[in-house]
């Protein structure tokens, strides 16, 4: 019955498009004339039985929006990053430190973002990049921790992600981060709300489809924060889930909890592969 309520829900919602699936565009993802990126690629190898091929959702959206995150002069993502820059060089706290003063500029924290999610062996925990960063404020700077996803710290996600752009995403999913990685795969999978569809029964099963007027793409993370037409401004990871789990019309986790954090990982390996692309544009 429930498999029923689910094809029935399922189909209702997901309209594939006129000419079959509207495939993902051709085109290539070439920043500022010269900087590659890698927006479709061979999966994982963990994700065999899953998809073959793994696709960033830039190659999903329409021609403008495409367009905007060719050149930065275009993209209004790169605003924030100008003001990360900022906030990166001011001294904040009781220590009288800023970014800078431990870690230069930040072109030298290139590579950083394509690794994050990451275990902490002195903490014992999965690490996201902005509990990273709120660590480095509340225990070196002695400064408040930013508020998850919110304006400085997505801001911050940004410049990190702006100064490895074209590196391929390479999170590690074995060792003292597997079970957080298999939390993350269980919720993947795990159909919420009334609607009863888990990430997959979208972002694996129907990508490609129209969801109502929206291109459905594969989900992938390696392009946040994203700069959203819709709401003008940088979006975090969890604030998306946030979106698509109350999209299900299910109760969401909070942006930072632990389950988010395993998502995160998670997703993030359904994207090893593809390049760090982040400020990207959505609509
Ligand atoms: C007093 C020195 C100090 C300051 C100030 C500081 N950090 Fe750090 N940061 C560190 C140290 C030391 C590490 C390595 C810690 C570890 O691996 O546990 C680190 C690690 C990081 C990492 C992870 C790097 C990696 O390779 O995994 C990021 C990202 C980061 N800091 C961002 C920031 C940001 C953003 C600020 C400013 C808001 C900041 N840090 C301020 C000392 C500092
Ligand atoms: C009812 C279908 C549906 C479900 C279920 C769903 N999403 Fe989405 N999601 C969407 C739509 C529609 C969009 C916007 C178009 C796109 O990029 O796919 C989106 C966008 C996203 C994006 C942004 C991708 C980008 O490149 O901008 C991420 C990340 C994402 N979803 C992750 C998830 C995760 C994780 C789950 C499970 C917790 C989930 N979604 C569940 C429909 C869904």
């Amino acid at each position: 019955m429930k498999i029923k309520a689910l094809a029935a829900v399922t189909a209702a919602l997901i309209a594939a498009a006129p000419l079959a699936m509207a495939e993902a565009t051709d085109d290539q993802l070439v920043v500022n004339g010269d900087l590659e990126i890698v927006t479709q690629t061979a999966a994982a190898a963990h994700l065999e039985g899953s998809v073959d091929e793994v696709f960033s959702g830039w190659k999903f959206r329409d021609e403008g929006t495409r367009a905007m995150q060719m050149d930065d002069f275009d993209n209004p993502g790169m605003i924030f990053v100008d003001q990360a820059r900022e906030a990166w060089a001011a001294v904040e706290g009781t220590e009288g430190k800023s970014c800078a003063s431990c870690h230069g500029e930040p072109e030298d924290m290139a590579g950083v973002k394509a690794v994050y999610p990451k275990w902490n062996e002195e903490a014992g925990e999965v690490r996201t990049l902005t509990m990273q960063m709120n660590d480095c404020r509340t225990n070196r700077m002695g400064a408040d921790a930013w508020k998850y996803d919110g304006g400085d710290a997505v801001n911050m996600d940004a410049l990190l992600s702006s100064v490895s752009r074209g590196m391929p995403m390479n999170v590690a999913i074995d060792g003292p981060a597997q079970s957080t990685w298999e939390l993350g795969k269980e919720l993947y999978y795990t159909r919420t709300g009334q609607l009863e569809l888990s990430c997959a029964n979208c972002h694996e099963q129907n990508y490609g489809n129209y969801i109502r007027a929206d291109h459905l793409s594969q989900g992938q993370i390696n392009a946040f924060p994203a700069y959203r037409l819709k709401n003008a401004k940088l979006n975090g990871v969890h604030n998306r889930f946030k979106g698509c789990v109350r999209d299900t019309r299910a109760e969401t986790y909070k942006e930072g909890s632990p389950e988010f954090i395993a998502l995160e990982l998670y997703v993030a390996s359904r994207g090893n592969g593809l390049s760090v692309e982040g400020p990207s544009v959505r609509n």
